[in-house]
């Protein structure tokens, strides 16, 4: 079986390759191709992967690329982990929303929205690359923001395109661990977009145990969410939201942190990123201590501001080690390969599952997941609060495509405009203006 990874010259790609080395089933990924525009980023890559590999028989051979058709030939799988305009790009996506005195993340409010223009024509070109030299292959979408970039691919892919995300298992993990029920035995109501969703309640032999912890302010301090939000506010709501909802909830005290803070995250990584790669010139480094090293240092630091609002402290050691990411995405391809039947929660086209939204909307379910690919399953529907949220960002996701294909400004000023974390028409009209300075990728938003 051909894995494909575009992007394979990114950070992450160790973490994939560490959970296929330890896959020996039947079946397995036999061979990885390793697709990147940047051919730096795709050798140093490879020398982690090569010390990965070292004195494993069956470890699966790795070729490198900057041929997109040859990539993508036969591949059986590909894995889509883009970042387009790197991480200087999400520097300036952070820093033009910062400016304006909104939120600059990845994902979330007027930066994700950025991002999310300038990523969805190259993720679009892509998608359609595929369909015509792969069309059989099953796509797993890695590349932010992950819901709006798999709805813009499953236009051209249909359901083979599957997005995923680490943030809900995580949750849902954690959530288990304090409740000490076994995670893989829980059943967990989990339901909204990518980075916006709530947990609602955790079963367990046809039991919801959410309300055993919700009534619990001790086992409500005792993870990160709980820490995050409060165990107040957690009661009040009567779920437990995904981390990313701690932008919305307390959004004056995190933008403010993010202008306070020394460095965006972006530019963080960027020049954590930039020494890493620099180092892998050098023959004498060691590659893989030398990448883990910088992964420890990058997971220390996840949403350390957001910590810092609300007094949550460091992260805990079990939620340092990864571990979440990657085996999601090897789960998926175990159960679509090998028709092993499992349930994961993944980005999916929505087919009737939630009322409020169209049946193409991309949101995040636990799905079912089989040879046919992954299918969300039944759930109750959303709590008003939330329809709220999810139609609000639904529709500014809407306006993002509508903008990447028509290269509408109008259209890009709506986005912005209507996100519930954009307080203002004329900001919307300064963000556009900014941000089609700032970034040369963005130079089609030429129409009025
Ligand atoms: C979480 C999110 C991902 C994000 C990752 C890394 O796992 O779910 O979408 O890519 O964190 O965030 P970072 O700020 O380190 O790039
Ligand atoms: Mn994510």
């Amino acid at each position: 079986m051909k894995l494909t990874i575009l992007g394979g010259g990114g950070f992450r790609v160790p973490l994939v390759y560490r959970a296929l080395l330890d896959d020996h089933a039947e079946g397995r990924v036999s061979r990885v191709t390793l697709y990147d525009t940047d051919g730096d980023r795709l050798t140093a890559v490879a020398r982690v992967l090569a010390e990965q590999a070292a004195g494993i028989d069956d470890a699966p051979p790795v070729l490198a690329t900057g041929d997109l058709d040859e990539a993508l030939r036969g591949a059986d799988f590909v894995f889509s982990a883009i970042r387009v305009g790197g991480l200087e790009g999400r520097a300036a996506d952070e820093r033009v929303a910062l400016d304006e005195g909104v939120l600059g993340q990845e994902t979330v409010g007027a930066g994700g929205i950025a991002y999310g223009l300038r990523t969805v024509p190259v993720a679009t070109d892509l998608a359609r690359r595929i369909a015509r030299l792969a069309p059989d292959a099953w796509v797993i979408n890695f590349t932010n923001p992950a819901g709006l970039v798999t709805e813009a691919m499953a236009r051209h892919l249909g359901d083979r395109v599957i997005g995923i995300c680490d943030s809900p298992v995580g949750l849902g993990r954690r959530i288990a661990r304090v409740l000490d029920v076994d995670p893989d035995r829980a059943w967990i109501d989990y339901v909204g977009l990518n980075h916006l969703g709530w947990v609602r309640g955790l079963h367990v032999d046809g039991r919801d145990q959410l309300p055993r912890l919700l009534a619990d302010p001790a086992l409500l301090g005792s993870f990160e969410e709980g820490r995050l939000f409060g165990a107040d506010w957690l009661r009040s709501l009567g779920a437990v939201p995904n981390e990313y909802l701690h932008y919305y909830y307390f959004n004056r005290e995190a933008v403010r942190a993010y202008q306070d803070a020394e460095q965006t995250r972006g530019a963080f990584l960027r020049d954590q990123q930039e020494g890493f790669y620099a180092r892998m010139k050098d023959p004498a480094a060691p590659p893989l201590a030398t990448w883990d090293r910088t992964r420890a240092e990058r997971e220390a630091t996840y949403m350390s501001e957001n910590r810092d609002v609300a007094g949550a402290g460091e992260r805990e050691e079990s939620d340092l080690e990864s571990g979440g990411y990657e085996q999601v995405a090897l789960a998926l391809m175990r159960a679509v390969a090998r028709d092993e039947r499992t349930s994961l929660i993944l980005d999916v086209r929505n087919r009737g599952t939630l009322t409020v939204l169209d049946e193409d909307a991309v949101i995040e379910v636990p799905c079912l997941v089989d040879a046919n690919g992954a299918h969300p399953v039944a759930v109750d529907p959303l709590p008003y609060h939330a329809v709220g949220l999810v139609t609000a960002v639904k529709a500014v996701e809407r306006a993002v495509l509508e903008a990447a294909e028509s290269g509408s400004r109008a259209a890009a000023v709506r986005a912005f405009a209507l996100h519930p974390l954009v307080d203002s028409v004329n900001v919307a009209r300064r963000l556009v203006e900014g941000y089609t300075g700032a970034h040369p990728g963005l130079a089609y938003l030429d129409r009025p």
